[in-house]
């Protein structure tokens, strides 16, 4: 069973094709990726009718650069799977359009996937691949949430942010420092070369005794040290990078313990662009050695938005016969595409 993935929900067009035959974690044969963050960075921010257009002009050369990689031919597929939402909806589009039309010339099924599905499970294609049940802290651009995950399809949200998400206060802080876009990986580099401790900031809801989070507060605190640095801040922006990266940290190493305590798991599994953070990964191995618990993550080119966690998701889903639930395009060919889509509609009762 070959598996054709394209990803176009936010800034990077993404194609993959994984072999999900048997009952093995699903193989990837051949991936390419395309970021738009050069296009989008003149702005500030992602643009999205640019970015739907950029995904247009990207896919197809993608899909046979992904191709030559697994020295296969479109005729090999047996499904085109596509991400379905969350994300930007006239993005979303062109990859629902591109892989309903590819699998209509084929006469193959299609798939819509979960963008976050495809991000919990990425792990799965790393040298260390993870074992259910795990929690799973799932930090993007635009989620951060713990999840209790029991198996394909079975998720279940232990918290979630109630406001920006743990990427979204990385780029926000990151803008503010005058850092440009995106600015996680940035600031997190200008991080290096600072002291995490230079600067009080405020920790959200680390003692509110759930496993929410809470990132809006930081940036204003980022800004109003900022501000009171005034001519100072150019000398002190590596402190106050530090700082910042150290209170984002800290609450999600602090929430993922706690939620691991909680629910008696002793694998933590990480995913999303913010995973690919080096001090995130070290304090998380450091807390979980400590109590001998395992921690899984994607591989670092996997961490941010791609083909193969959407190929791998479809694979997934396809081996524990859940392609459904997944909201399969149908027959017909006919797509549509959901911008809001909590994950939490995926999961199958308990
Ligand atoms: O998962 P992703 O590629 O896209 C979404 O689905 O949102 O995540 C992108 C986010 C951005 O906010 C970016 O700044 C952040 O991941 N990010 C990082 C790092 N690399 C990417 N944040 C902190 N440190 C990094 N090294
Ligand atoms: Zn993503």
């Amino acid at each position: 069973m070959l598996i054709l993935g394209i990803e176009s929900s936010c800034d990077e067009t993404g194609v993959a094709l994984v072999d999900a035959s048997g009952s093995g974690i699903p193989r990837l044969l051949g991936h390419a990726l395309h970021s738009q963050i050069e296009m989008h960075q003149a702005y500030g921010g992602v643009v999205p009718e640019l970015a739907s257009r950029d995904h247009i002009r990207r896919v197809l050369p993608l899909t046979e650069a992904a191709l030559a990689q697994a020295g296969l031919g479109l005729d090999a597929v047996d499904l085109v799977a596509y991400t379905r939402g969350p994300g930007l909806a006239g993005a979303l589009l062109v990859g629902a359009g591109v892989a309903c039309a590819i699998a209509a010339a084929l006469d193959k099924p299609t798939l819509g996937v979960h963008h976050l599905e495809g991000h919990l499970l990425s792990p799965f294609l790393s040298a260390d691949p993870p074992e259910f049940p795990f929690i799973a802290l799932l930090v993007s651009g635009g989620h951060t949430q713990l999840m209790r995950v029991d198996g394909v399809g079975r998720y279940q949200l232990l918290g979630e942010t109630i406001d920006d998400a743990a990427g979204e206060a990385f780029d926000k802080s990151a803008k503010l420092l005058g850092l440009g876009y995106p600015g996680g990986p940035a600031l997190s580099r200008l991080a290096q070369q600072g002291d995490p401790q230079a600067f009080k900031l405020p920790r959200p809801l680390l003692h509110s005794g759930d496993l929410d989070f809470s990132f809006a507060g930081l940036k204003t605190a980022v800004l109003t040290q900022a501000r009171k640095l005034g001519a100072e801040l150019p000398a002190r922006q590596a402190d106050l990078a530090a700082s910042t990266q150290a209170a984002i940290v800290e609450v999600l190493v602090k929430k993922s313990v706690a939620a691991l305590k909680q629910s008696g798991l002793k694998r933590l599994v990480v995913a999303g662009g913010v995973g690919a953070n080096a001090a995130l990964r070290e304090q998380l191995n450091a807390a979980c050695a400590k109590r001998g618990w395992r921690v899984h993550y994607p591989e670092l080119h996997l961490c941010t938005d791609n083909g193969a966690m959407i190929a791998l998701a479809a694979g997934m889903r396809v081996q524990a016969g859940l392609t459904d639930a997944a909201g399969s395009a149908g027959t017909g060919y006919a797509f549509d595409v959901k911008p809001r889509w909590p994950l939490a509609e995926l999961s199958l009762p308990a």
